[in-house]
């Protein structure tokens, strides 16, 4: 881990980036866990974030979206500098990744879940219950029905009225994902969105990501371990090692890279000692 990382590619503008990553640090105490990774994601795309085991993936995206600090570097996201800005406000401009369901949450049903995803809603303004309350209502029963339309989509319908918390893992995952897009991102960033789902459920999220993708021009990048799924439902792939970007291309591309395959190597070499 000491070794400074492979270099990563010099700082220039990737003109047209949705989000653009250039150069960012950061560090735990003696650990450099993101150590100069650069790149961007262009609009529209469906991008797998790979590495080996401790790459820095997570933490990257902790520091892309404001929940951790970075140290120095740059990121833009839709032409602002959104680097060490908080995460409400760089959700705001339509960056939003997705997390676990809290206890408080699981004790309150999917459709509630739901309506409090929604930006902007009139009834948080107090005023407005008084001076608007036929707003408040049909922004009310527009939230509602979008959430329904939602849950629609991910095989949910039937739970709406369920506790969050009775929920399998798996569709959990799903109401994370349909919570995430009641706010309408530009991109959305998912940590191994397939991890600990059943297959099934697997194969619908990643139909909804390209259908979202198609029908809305939804942005992706998503951390993914397993190289069958990101072959199979990516257009581009970031390789990260060490903290810092290694490879980077189509799918095809990074799979016969030297680097890639060096770094791997590395990562099972270590496994085989623990
Ligand atoms: N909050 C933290 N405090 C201290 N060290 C941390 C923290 N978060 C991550 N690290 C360390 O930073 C390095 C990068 O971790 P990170 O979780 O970002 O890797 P990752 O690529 O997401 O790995 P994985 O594929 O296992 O999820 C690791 O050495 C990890 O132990
Ligand atoms: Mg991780």
């Amino acid at each position: 881990m000491s070794s400074p990382a492979a270099k990563s590619a010099p700082a220039q503008a990737r003109n047209g980036a949705l989000l653009d990553v250039d150069g960012v640090f950061k560090h735990f105490g003696g650990i450099q866990a993101v150590n100069g990774a650069t790149f961007g994601i262009a609009p529209g795309s469906i991008t797998a974030l790979i590495g080996p085991n401790g790459a820095g993936k997570t933490t990257l995206f902790n520091v892309v979206t404001g929940f951790y600090k970075g140290d120095r570097g740059a990121v833009t996201f839709d032409g602002n500098s959104i680097f060490r800005h908080a995460p409400y406000e760089i959700a705001q401009r339509g960056m939003v990744r997705t997390f676990q369901i809290t206890k408080s949450l699981a004790a309150m049903p999917v459709i509630d879940n739901m309506m409090l995803a929604a930006p902007d809603q009139p009834g948080e303004r107090f005023m407005n219950l008084i001076v608007r309350p036929g707003a408040v209502r049909s922004r009310e029963s527009e939230v509602r029905e979008q959430s329904m339309e939602l849950l629609e989509v991910f095989n949910l319908t039937q739970l709406a009225n369920a506790y969050a918390g009775t929920l399998s893992g798996g569709q959990r995952k799903l109401l994370e994902l349909a919570r995430a897009l009641m706010a309408r991102p530009k991109l959305l960033l998912l940590d191994e969105p397939m991890a600990g789902i059943n297959p099934t459920l697997g194969k619908r999220l990643l139909e909804h990501m390209q259908r979202l993708r198609k029908e809305q021009g939804v942005t992706f990048l998503f951390i993914e371990h397993d190289m069958e799924v990101v072959m199979n439902h990516s257009d581009r792939v970031v390789v990260m090692a060490e903290g810092a970007v290694i490879a980077e291309g189509e799918p095809h591309e990074v799979r016969g890279d030297q680097r890639v395959i060096d770094a791997y190597l590395g990562e099972t070499q270590e496994d085989s000692t623990t």
